[in-house]
């Protein structure tokens, strides 16, 4: 399952927002344009499926008001977003999309109209099943492979989020159940903070925490099998790294420290010691070693070496899971392949009136021609982008 498209209106600056996706993203733009509003949206998309909207606000220290637009009077947040998944007729050539329409109340903190639908073509055929439907305090589940409702009437229960984060697991039909686990297997990284990154920790629960703070535990979790491959990873570009330290407190806490070696010494730092970038690339790379469906991760070039980024971009342009990341950095760009860059490099502007847009920086045609002769990065950096927003403006 991958996430083709998502359309957003009224969160924060995402009024009647477009975003094409392909498996590997990069959104560019000038500050406060609206790019790490994009990831708080996927993280407020993954927390539909948990539930408790109240818990994630107050993490982020929000409340419900900031998550509605200052552009707009209107009162729910609307958003639909397209899958590409598979068809069960696969083999006779079938590609199936997958749509789910949701309008969320923030009152409520809930998704108080649902609307999930498949449609499946070979380019002759076209068949069109509803999976879900919320509306009015009622819903109905449907299962088509069986032929048959699972689930309708009034729903019985109270709420927040998606009605599918109350729903049993057994009771989904399998693109149900593929969907709430492609948004729980989401992690949009969009706070990571090498103060949190040194944290002790407790327990991670397969999270890394909303800014790192459970790195300590969450490498603990992870076991030794996957901490050597890490270790490995860092020991081809730290050339003094040579081990990652995991100490269980009697307490249960976790603490992390690292080994290094200089000529014949070998020195062990605790967490609050470790270079900043050193943990921001650990706690990427743990979170790579994972099975997930979605990876976001904002300002990827923070702390890191020059050196070390092309290292980074290779392994996330060819890691399993989706990607989305943003960058100020050139650099990022010139170490994707053309046709990578051109379908996944997103220019994020804001129109006059504070709302932010998405455009594929190689549809703007002098960017395009641009290409033929540059890198993407120094196209970036050959282009003024307060030009570039005057530009498409003009043109729409
Ligand atoms: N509730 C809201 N309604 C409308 N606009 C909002 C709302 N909340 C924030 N914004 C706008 O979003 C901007 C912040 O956007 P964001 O942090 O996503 O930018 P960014 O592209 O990540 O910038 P940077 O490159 O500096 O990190 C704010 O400056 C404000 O203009
Ligand atoms: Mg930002």
């Amino acid at each position: 399952m991958q996430i083709k498209s998502i359309k957003v209106d009224n969160f924060k600056s995402l009024v009647d927002f477009e975003l094409p996706l392909a498996k590997f993203n990069c959104l560019i733009g000038l500050n406060g344009s609206g790019k790490s509003t994009v990831l708080q949206f996927f993280d407020f998309l993954s927390q539909q499926f948990r539930g408790d909207l109240s818990d994630w606000l107050k993490k982020r220290q929000w409340n419900p008001s900031d998550i509605n637009s200052k552009l707009t009077r209107k009162q729910n947040i609307k958003f639909e977003i397209s899958f590409a998944c598979h068809s069960r007729n696969s083999m006779f050539g079938y590609n199936a999309e997958l749509t789910w329409f949701v309008s969320f109340n923030r009152q409520a903190l809930r998704c108080t109209s649902e609307l999930i639908h498949i449609v499946e073509t070979n380019g002759i055929m076209t068949e069109k099943s509803s999976l879900l439907k919320v509306h009015d305090g009622g819903y109905f589940v449907f299962d088509r492979k069986n032929d048959r409702t699972i689930l309708s009437g009034d729903i019985p229960f109270d709420y927040q989020g998606s009605v599918l984060a109350q729903i049993k697991e057994s009771q989904l039909p399998e693109e149900l159940l593929e969907l709430k686990r492609f948004f729980f297997d989401l992690h949009a990284l969009d706070l990571l903070a090498p103060e949190l990154l040194r944290q002790k920790t407790r327990n991670a629960d397969n999270s890394l925490g909303l800014g790192g703070e459970k790195l300590s535990a969450f490498l603990h979790e992870l076991g030794e099998s996957k901490r050597v491959v890490i270790q490995e990873k860092l020991a081809r570009i730290y050339p003094q790294f040579n081990d990652i330290n995991i100490s269980s407190l009697r307490s249960g806490w976790k603490s992390l420290a690292v080994q290094e070696q200089f000529g014949e010494t070998i020195i062990k730092t605790e967490a609050r010691h470790v270079a900043d970038g050193f943990l921001r690339m650990l706690a990427v790379c743990a979170q790579l070693s994972k099975d997930q469906s979605f990876l976001l991760l904002d300002e990827i070039e923070n702390g890191i070496n020059p050196e070390l980024i092309e290292f980074l971009v290779d392994d996330l342009v060819e890691a399993a899971p989706q990607v989305l990341i943003t960058t100020h950095s050139p650099m990022v760009l010139n170490y994707l392949e053309d046709e990578v860059a051109i379908e996944g490099i997103i220019y994020i502007y804001k129109t006059p009136l504070g709302a932010t847009q998405a455009k594929r920086l190689f549809d703007i045609p002098r960017m395009r021609e641009k290409l033929t002769v540059m890198g993407a990065g120094e196209v970036y950096e050959d282009t003024l982008l307060t030009q570039l927003n005057a530009e498409i403006l003009g043109e729409a």
